[in-house]
């Protein structure tokens, strides 16, 4: 019993903690970007907002293009964005991911790797398929793959 009360405490300190108010910001800013969507193919437009550990946010959308395996993922706009702003140094502490048909839809495998690579401990906001859901970055991508 004492070792399950100590292991989830454990947890708890490494979840970064963001606030309501923090979620439905970085929400509003992933549906505002949706906009910006260039999805003549899908007809699928999507917003991310990303939140640095020290408090920046940053937004992204898809990217689509005729060859269409070329396409970028709104989370990987977003972060590639950040990067080329701050530099290699990039934490994110939270992803909000938002899309214009109101449709479950959570980060795609390779946005889930690149999330992992500055947010190892990253918490993940979209839509589930029961409605809004969050997620840790290691619940959808458990044992992603790290060189360093
Ligand atoms: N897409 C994203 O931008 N993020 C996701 O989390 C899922 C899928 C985009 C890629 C493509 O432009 C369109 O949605 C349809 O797959």
């Amino acid at each position: 019993m004492a070792l399950l009360f100590f292991s989830k405490i454990d947890l708890d300190m490494q979840r970064p903690k963001v606030s309501a108010a923090m979620r439905e910001r970085l929400l509003r800013a992933a549906r505002k970007v949706m906009k910006n969507a260039y999805a003549p193919f899908s007809k699928f437009r999507v917003g991310a907002a990303i939140l640095t550990s020290k408090g920046q946010v940053f937004v992204g959308c898809n990217v689509e293009n005729s060859s269409y395996g070329m396409t970028n993922c709104a989370e990987r706009t977003a972060i590639f964005s950040a990067v080329a702003k701050l530099g290699p140094e990039l934490e994110i502490s939270a992803v909000a991911v938002t899309n214009d048909h109101g449709v479950p839809c959570s980060p795609c495998g390779a946005c889930r790797q690149v999330i992992y690579e500055f947010g190892p401990r990253a918490v993940i906001f979209y839509q589930g398929e029961k409605g809004p859901k969050q997620s840790l970055i290691t619940d959808l991508l458990p044992e992603g793959f790290r060189l360093k």
